[in-house]
């Protein structure tokens, strides 16, 4: 038996204070644990695979920043170059040879992308490709997958992933109707229902976008054909095809999901891991789309702190240490380890449970699977997965706190902290 015994005085005192001073007193709303019940444990430094919190408890971490945390946290050639770079200056609002390094990394790496731009976040990117795809086309009509998340602009804030499902919350209030009136949405893996839109809304859909894994609502692998048959409506209908790889870009395979299933989109979208733990976004795609872009072309889009020197080094180092043969084929075996070892412990215990991993990225759900979409993934007992996460916490095991979100593991977990974790789950569904 595990020490299932946390002191979590300090987290407790901050938490508290927190509230009073930030909505829900974070910064970005499934920190709070409100899926989950209990108080979010408040960090104080992270360290390869784990984390440490404000009452020194240390955690075998699965979050990993919410995925940029590929190389393990604070990876020390990530540091030593950010501390090169400090010495340089913290913002340049001006050309610098990072960016080109880093979006020649990414050209050479991800088969769809031969021009980028870089911005700060995910939500930056998406919000920008839509406008890119819209202005490319002459189209305004978007469509989205339910349960899929592209970060939070009004366009996309429909039947959407992540905190808006771990809290299900509606469409958000703040959105206006007329903001969303051109996104249509279909369940994820059902091509029919792509083709009915295409074709009930001929000559008007600028693109699709999704994410080739569902991450946002939990793990969801795309069925065989189904990216293919995407691929296929969008030409036949003149429209974009858009993968978000923010999540699973460098994740999945060095060129992302589009590598590992060979297909390739119009344009990608980017984040996470190429800012290396700092805050980047970055959107790509072919030569003639791209550079649609401003000041090439007359699409605007611009942002004070783009392609910022210390962003732009960790991400640079990130994929060189990611560039280390066999780093995939390690990620693979740790998660392939860690997710049948959860599905193993959960059929020995009597839960139903589904799941899958691919790469360094896997999920669990409380349901009968197998999940194929958002509605399905619904259907888990999100009460449970709260106790199993609690458990698991309190045994020095960080999962995201939600059932409708995708784990994540780095190359500085090693067999023994599978091994751990793996144990703890055992304590934790047994006592479920
Ligand atoms: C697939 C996907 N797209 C977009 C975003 C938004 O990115 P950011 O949180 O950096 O704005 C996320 C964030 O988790 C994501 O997973």
């Amino acid at each position: 038996m595990v020490n299932t015994t946390i002191k979590t005085t300090k987290s407790q005192e901050i938490f508290a204070a927190a509230q009073n001073l930030m909505p829900g007193g974070v910064s970005s709303p499934v920190r709070a644990f409100k899926s989950v019940g209990g108080q979010p444990i408040v960090f104080d430094h992270v360290k390869g695979a784990y984390i440490w919190d404000v009452d020194s408890n240390q955690y075998i971490d699965y979050v990993g920043t919410w995925g940029p945390a590929i190389c393990g946290h604070a990876h020390p050639e990530v540091i030593a170059a950010l501390h090169e770079a400090l010495e340089k200056g913290t913002s340049f609002g001006a050309p610098s040879v990072l960016e080109n390094i880093l979006a020649e990394m990414v050209i050479n790496a991800v088969p769809s992308i031969e021009m980028v731009r870089f911005v700060n976040s995910g939500t930056e990117a998406c919000m920008a490709v839509l406008r890119l795809m819209r202005a490319f086309t002459g189209r305004d009509k978007l469509i989205k997958f339910e349960g899929c998340y592209h970060g939070h602009a009004d366009m996309f804030l429909v039947k959407a992933g992540s905190g808006v499902a771990t809290l299900g919350l509606p469409d958000s209030p703040g959105v206006p109707k007329s903001a969303t009136t051109n996104t249509l949405t279909a369940p994820f893996n059902d091509l029919e229902a792509v083709k009915q839109l295409f074709e009930e809304n001929r000559d008007e859909i600028a693109g699709v976008i999704l994410e080739p894994i569902v991450g946002n609502a939990g793990f969801i692998a795309p069925d065989a054909g189904f990216l293919e048959g995407l691929r296929e409506l969008t030409h036949e209908h003149g429209a974009l095809l858009v993968f978000d790889e923010v999540m699973t870009g460098f994740r999945i395979a060095y060129g992302g999901a589009q590598e590992k299933f060979g297909i390739t989109p119009d344009l990608t979208t980017l984040g996470k891991i190429i800012g290396g733990g700092l805050p980047v976004g970055a959107y790509g795609g072919r030569r003639d789309i791209m550079s649609m872009v401003a000041p090439a072309g007359s699409v605007y889009q611009a942002g004070t702190l783009s392609g910022n020197p210390l962003a732009m080094t960790a991400g640079i180092k990130t994929l060189e240490l990611l560039q280390k043969p066999g780093t995939y084929e390690y990620l693979d075996s740790i998660t392939q380890k860690l997710a049948d070892g959860l599905l193993q412990i959960a059929k020995e215990t009597g839960h139903a449970a589904c799941g899958g991993q691919i790469s360094g990225m896997f999920g669990l759900f409380f349901a009968n699977g197998p999940v194929h979409n958002y509605e399905d993934a619904k259907k888990s007992d999100t009460g449970k997965f709260g106790r199993f996460h609690r458990g698991m916490l309190e045994r020095g095991i960080y999962l995201a706190p939600s059932q409708f979100e995708a784990g994540f593991t780095s190359i500085a977990h090693t067999e023994e902290d599978i091994e751990r974790t793996l144990k703890a789950a055992q304590d934790v569904m047994s006592t479920l």
